[in-house]
């Protein structure tokens, strides 16, 4: 492990770091199989929106992005920001990807979000954690679900992907809700 901050019995996550840029990180940003739900995948990706992306998130405090390890191995999957958090609100938004496609449908996402979100209520003090997903996107949709997230609506023609546009499902989780849960279930 290396500068493990949460940890699963599966996967850790750590702050995200410049030497991620140079790996296989690169690359999923141009997989156009990997962006097809997101807003990534418009232009090529580059080094130097990387490290910009990189340098501002490494000094914000209202935007943190995690690196999403296996245990296994030691290896990059994907990753997790917690991004617009809002101090006064008590609120923030998740974002997530896993890049290495064989890992997709493991239970990985739902995962990370659920070791993320325990930490954003029960250390940061946050109330409010909000998610948004392509409707067609079903994998994102049913890992923020899966992690205890409800859709509260939808933000209509939001996206447009494969030629037509489509609509964003709204999901969010609150401290409330979150303490209820039977936290040994995923
Ligand atoms: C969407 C994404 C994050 C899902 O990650 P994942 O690790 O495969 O998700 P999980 O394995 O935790 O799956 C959670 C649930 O969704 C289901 N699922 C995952 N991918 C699916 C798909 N393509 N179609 C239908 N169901 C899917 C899983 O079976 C699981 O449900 P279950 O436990 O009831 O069987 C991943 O595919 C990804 O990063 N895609 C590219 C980037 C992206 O779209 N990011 C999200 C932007 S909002």
């Amino acid at each position: 492990m290396h500068h493990p901050f949460l940890a699963t019995n599966r996967i850790y996550l750590r702050r995200l770091e410049q030497k991620d840029i140079d790996g296989s990180y690169f690359q999923w940003l141009n997989d156009q199989n990997i962006t097809r739900w997101m807003r990534h995948g418009i232009f090529p990706n580059s080094y130097e929106a990387m490290k910009g992306f990189y340098d501002s998130q490494a000094i914000s405090r209202t935007d943190v992005v995690f690196a999403i390890v296996l245990q296994d191995k030691d290896r990059h999957i994907g990753n997790i920001g917690l991004h617009a958090i809002n101090y006064v609100f008590r609120s923030a938004e998740i974002g997530i990807i896993i890049g290495e496609t064989d890992c997709w449908g493991k239970g990985y996402a739902a995962e990370a979000i659920s070791l993320l979100a325990s930490h954003c209520f029960n250390r940061l003090n946050l109330n409010r954690l909000s998610a948004g997903a392509v409707d067609k996107n079903i994998g994102s949709v049913r890992a923020f679900e899966k992690a205890g997230f409800c859709r509260e609506g939808i933000s209509r023609q939001a996206y447009f992907c494969e030629g037509d546009y489509h609509d964003c499902v709204n999901l969010s989780l609150l401290r409330s809700e979150w303490l209820k849960k039977d936290h040994e279930q995923l």
